[in-house]
């Protein structure tokens, strides 16, 4: 049974679509917290709501970005995590915290990475012209919106689409693309090589010594 932390900063739809999926198929893993970063969080309220355990590690506490980034690895940790989800967690990371939970820590990003890291993604790939955009499932590193791509979804960009119209068709895909990547991780079907993600059709077989 794995342990999964998820860290979300507002809406949480995409934590919502990770805890049902998990429910619904039965994974062999259990939502140990939800943790915020912003009180006022709307995500908060379901988890509340799912009987599962919530914190809050609100960054306008915190003079540094280490100090914050300190405080809320010790609350993680209380959960014993072996994963942490990053589900719309609005904040850039220190090095340190991403190191602490190196191959055990996804993100999900509105874009197909490398293509428009950073905010306003949506927009980003309007003005760009492009035909097709989408959202990456990833792990997370160092470098903000890098780290080896576990999955991606694609969506069309139709004329005269906002960055509204945009988003909500992403969004929807988003919801499918998460749950499933993080089921992967917990049949332990993800293996990192050479900054690659490797899938296995089936979970890797314990070595045996
Ligand atoms: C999602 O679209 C997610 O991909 C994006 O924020 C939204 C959160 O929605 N994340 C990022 O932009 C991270 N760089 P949600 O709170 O409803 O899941």
């Amino acid at each position: 049974m794995k342990n999964i932390v998820i860290l979300i900063s507002g809406r949480g739809s995409n934590m919502e679509a990770v805890v049902r999926a998990l429910d619904a198929e039965q994974w062999p893993a259990r939502i140990a917290a939800v943790i915020s970063n912003k009180p006022e969080a709307k995500g908060l309220e379901f988890a509340q709501a799912r009987g599962i355990p919530t914190a809050v590690v609100a960054n306008k506490d915190f003079a540094s970005r280490a100090e914050f980034d300190a405080a809320l690895q010790e609350t993680i940790d209380c959960f014993s995590p072996d994963l942490v989800v990053l589900a719309g967690f609005m904040r850039i990371l220190t090095a340190p915290f991403v190191e602490h939970y190196a191959g055990r820590m996804l993100n999900i990003h509105p874009s197909l990475l490398p293509l428009f890291p950073g905010l306003g993604t949506h927009q980003q790939a309007i003005d760009a012209g492009v035909a097709e955009h989408g959202a990456t499932v990833h792990f997370v590193t160092a470098e903000l919106d890098h780290g080896p791509a576990v999955a991606q979804a694609r969506v069309p960009v139709l004329p005269g689409d906002t960055e509204d119209t945009l988003a909500a068709r992403v969004l929807i895909e988003e919801h499918k693309l998460y749950p499933t990547a993080v089921r992967l991780f917990v049949e332990d079907r993800l293996v990192i090589e050479d900054g690659n993600v490797r899938i296995l059709d089936r979970a890797a077989e314990p070595t045996s010594i």
